[in-house]
């Protein structure tokens, strides 16, 4: 059965994913990039730290993989050295050790079987493994308002449902020894949105979600929500992007493992 991907590609997605870089996203990664590498990037979505990654590589080759072929399109851009593919995080089209580099960042989250993909990306890894995944138990904003409360126990319930975790940051490292990788270390990444235009940028996009992505049609499909309440929790993120002192950050947890 193929997995739900809980987000979607609709553009209120795309946007915020956009913003991501190899600094901000992958910055763990970065120390042990040469430029002559080759790097996979798993679930490369709109491929902005892929593209990243291609220009800290000028002599090397980056191929971006995604289930969806226009979102490949849009991640390789017009960058010489950047290929795509459209393919499965479970069954990568490549011979082992194919890459010096993998990478997955938020791709583990969305999969009913992480070790499944955490192994299958091993196998095509030459020298390093790096896959990192948000914790959304653990995301933390402020001021409290009960329409962010409401999204967050729609969004579990609705990642709990397709049988994907969203909280799946914190157990990598004992996924990573499941996998049978030993070599590893653990980093955490964090987003910080606190600035007025930061937190309206954040909030905005989020009331577009909550209306548009796939988070709202798997919440209408599984009878979890309705219309009526979706306006309501947008016009919630709405409203919280605009309050005084607003914050909201966003842990993550990532592996770089060593072959
Ligand atoms: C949250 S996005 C992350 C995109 C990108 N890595 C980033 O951080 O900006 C997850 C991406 O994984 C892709 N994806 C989901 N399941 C996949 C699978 N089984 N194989 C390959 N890609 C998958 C989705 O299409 C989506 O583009």
């Amino acid at each position: 059965m193929t997995d739900t991907y809980i987000h979607g590609h609709d553009e209120s997605v795309l946007a915020s994913h956009r913003w991501r870089g190899a600094e901000n996203s992958a910055g763990y990664l970065l120390p042990v990039l040469q430029e002559n590498h080759t790097l996979l990037d798993v679930g490369c979505g709109p491929g902005t730290i892929t593209r990243d990654f291609a220009q800290r590589l000028p002599r090397g080759r980056v191929v971006a993989l995604d289930r969806s072929a226009p979102i490949v399109r849009e991640a390789v851009g017009a960058i010489q050295h950047c290929s795509g593919i459209v393919g499965d995080a479970y069954t990568l089209p490549f011979p082992n050790r194919s890459f010096d580099v993998v990478h997955a960042h938020q791709v583990l989250q969305h999969l009913r079987d992480p070790e499944g993909a955490i192994g299958e990306m091993a196998r095509v890894s030459r020298h390093y493994l790096a896959f990192a995944d948000a914790d959304y138990d653990r995301m933390m904003w402020w001021p409290n308002v009960q329409e962010l409360d409401r999204w967050m126990q729609l969004y579990q319930g609705i990642a709990s449902a397709n049988h994907v975790n969203p909280n799946i940051g914190r157990q990598l490292p004992s996924l990573a020894l499941a996998c049978g990788l030993s070599r590893y270390t653990t980093h955490a990444i964090t987003w910080t949105y606190a600035t007025p235009e930061l937190c309206r940028w954040w909030g905005d996009l989020w009331a577009g979600r909550v209306l548009h992505s796939t988070f709202a049609s798997e919440a209408l499909r599984l009878g979890l929500s309705t219309h009526e309440e979706l306006a309501f929790i947008a016009r919630g993120w709405k409203a919280w992007a605009r309050q005084p002192g607003a914050m909201f950050v966003i842990p993550s947890v990532a592996i770089l493992a060593e072959n």
